[in-house]
């Protein structure tokens, strides 16, 4: 079976489609409902059953969740509600909904879904893929196999402040700065993670990616930049592909 349930959990909106896990195509209508607040582990999993009865689903269920995930359990908590640490997503969603899940690191799912079928195929070596969105989301590869659960964003930056909350999409916009200003503070995450991890390749995604020109200029890190194929689709499709790993 090639085509698999992907279901994209944020801090905004739940997104979910079917997706042919060969291709990376989506092969359903893709649904989206504002995540529920607050965002306790009974809301997200009545909106998630509500999603999966919507495409009218039944098979294994690849779910991908903006926190430290390990053994399908949360360990952090960042932009979801401080109750999902230490919950098992992955059982918490089934019992929900009766059918299996595999739940991973939103941005490694979004690391998969590229290395596999987008930007990343054919790179080698060390590759950290970046979604730029609210918060900052970092997955990293050798040779193609992930390693799960980097936290880049989280590095402590400019006063202390973690980079997530000085160089993300979000501060952007709530700083209210011109892409020239944002690409200073964004290039400054580029060379710390750069002299932490001496990537090969970066590979950036996310809401800010598809501006790539409007602030590629003020980019000055060597290691070459490649921007995301899947946006804001990525989740979904690496959600789906996890499953099958
Ligand atoms: C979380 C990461 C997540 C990223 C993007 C960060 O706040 O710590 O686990 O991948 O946001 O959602």
């Amino acid at each position: 079976m090639t085509e698999l349930l992907g279901i994209d959990i944020g801090g905004s909106g739940i997104k979910a489609a079917l997706v042919d896990c060969e291709s990376g195509e989506l092969c359903s209508e893709r649904v989206r409902i504002a995540t529920p607040r607050p965002a306790t582990p009974d809301s997200v999993a009545g909106a998630v059953t509500e999603l999966v009865s919507q495409l009218d689903y039944s098979g294994p269920v690849g779910c991908c969740f903006p926190t430290i995930v390990v053994d399908g359990r949360a360990k952090s908590a960042s932009n979801m509600e401080r109750e999902w640490v230490g919950v098992a997503i992955d059982e918490t969603f089934s019992e929900a909904t009766g059918l299996p899940f595999t739940v991973i690191n939103d941005a490694d799912a979004a690391g998969v879904a590229e290395m596999r079928l987008g930007a990343g195929v054919g790179l080698s070596g060390t590759v950290i893929t970046l979604t730029i969105g609210t918060g900052i989301g970092s997955a990293f590869f050798y040779e193609g196999q992930l390693v799960p659960n980097l936290e880049l964003g989280h590095m402590a930056g400019h006063d202390g402040v973690p980079y997530e909350r000085w160089a993300s999409n979000r501060a952007r916009k709530t700083d209210d700065l011109s892409w020239e200003e944002w690409a200073v503070r964004f290039d400054g995450f580029l060379q710390r993670a750069a002299r932490v991890c001496t990537p090969d390749h970066f590979i950036l995604g996310g809401g800010a990616s598809k501006k790539y020109e409007e602030f590629s200029d003020g980019i000055t890190v060597e290691t070459p930049i490649h921007i995301a194929r899947f946006l804001n689709d990525a989740g979904i499709i690496g959600a789906a592909m996890a499953v099958r790993q």
